[in-house]
């Protein structure tokens, strides 16, 4: 028995809810919101589905009642408002990290044994707004920024080497920021050999510039920020932990001295499973890359410093 709950029945956590359904991750599944009857609705809707998709997760939907949530083993919060065309992720912070705030108080009323997946924006700074409010373990509050970024990655990568895109490995490290994110070229393979045999400097470097930008792209196509990606990936994150997969996935970490930085959570490569974090993988990074990751540390320091200005932490 394991139960996975979602706050946020917007377009990311109801497509989350729905990937963990289709692929019964978890024996329920909660989602929650404020809006009266969104997530009755939606799991409502998601449940008709469940002879169609062939899955029998138990589905409930809860207006902002946390009692439904309880003893969940993991929460995957996704409420915040969304960026619009032209905003960069930093501007949501003074919204998102209120109502994160709340929202990380009833999961640990209600579930104190649950391990945290961050999604809403700012996410570098949200996990550690998490991680300091709620007064958890660092193993049990992840950011999602990386899983993401990696696949969009991999996306680029594909298109950039004409390789199958099931054949590609890549990651991204770094913040979850369209200046801060590093895809690292340097790791990047096609079934292991690197991606430099099969297209130019030049086409790969746009393929990492893509990806940078990967997010206000779809925002500026859509009109308001992307869900099937972000769904996705957290809904995998939550599957390497229920099923106790240890993937190596780069994620939204509290680091003390790894990768030569403290008090900060930022993308790094780590084991995921039934522990949440349950180890953090040091890779060697060229210079260049390496001078990069400090640089993107500095900058989401900078966006966890507006914690103190508008007295969230
Ligand atoms: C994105 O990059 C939602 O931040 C998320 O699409």
């Amino acid at each position: 028995m394991s139960k996975v709950t979602v706050v946020g029945a917007g377009a990311v956590g109801a497509t989350c809810a729905n990937v963990m359904a289709c692929r019964e991750v978890a024996s329920e599944v909660v989602l929650v919101d404020i809006k009266e009857g969104l997530s009755e609705g939606k799991m409502l809707d998601m449940y008709q589905t469940s002879t169609l998709m062939d899955f029998d997760t138990k589905l409930v939907g809860a207006t902002n009642d946390y009692k439904k949530t309880a003893n969940s083993d993991v929460v995957v919060v996704t409420s915040g408002i969304p960026r619009k065309p032209g905003m960069t992720r930093e501007e949501l912070i003074g919204t998102n990290a209120n109502i994160m705030k709340g929202v990380v108080e009833q999961i640990v009323k209600y579930s104190p044994r649950a391990i945290i997946i961050v999604v809403a924006n700012p996410m570098d700074t949200l996990t550690y707004l998490a991680l300091k409010a709620s007064g958890l373990p660092k193993n049990r509050i992840i950011g999602m920024g990386g899983a993401l970024d990696s696949s969009r990655f991999k996306c680029y990568l594909a298109k950039a080497t004409g390789a199958n895109i099931n054949n590609i490995d890549g990651m991204v490290i770094g913040g979850h920021g369209d200046t801060t994110m590093l895809p690292l070229l340097s790791k990047a393979t096609v079934n292991g050999v690197p991606v430099a045999q099969f297209a130019s400097k030049k086409k790969l470097q746009e393929a990492v510039q893509a990806t940078m930008v990967g997010g206000a792209t779809l925002t500026k196509l859509i009109g308001t920020s992307a869900w099937y990606a972000p769904g996705a990936a957290a809904a995998m994150m939550v599957e390497a932990i229920l099923h106790d997969q240890k993937k190596m996935i780069p994620c939204s970490c509290y680091l003390e001295g790894e990768y030569g930085q403290s008090d900060i959570c930022i993308g790094v490569p780590a084991i995921i499973g039934r522990k949440g974090i349950e180890k953090i993988v040091k890779i060697e990074l060229t210079k260049d890359e390496a001078a990069k990751f400090a640089e993107s540390a500095a900058a989401v320091r900078k966006t966890n410093n507006v914690l103190h200005e508008i007295k969230a932490l």
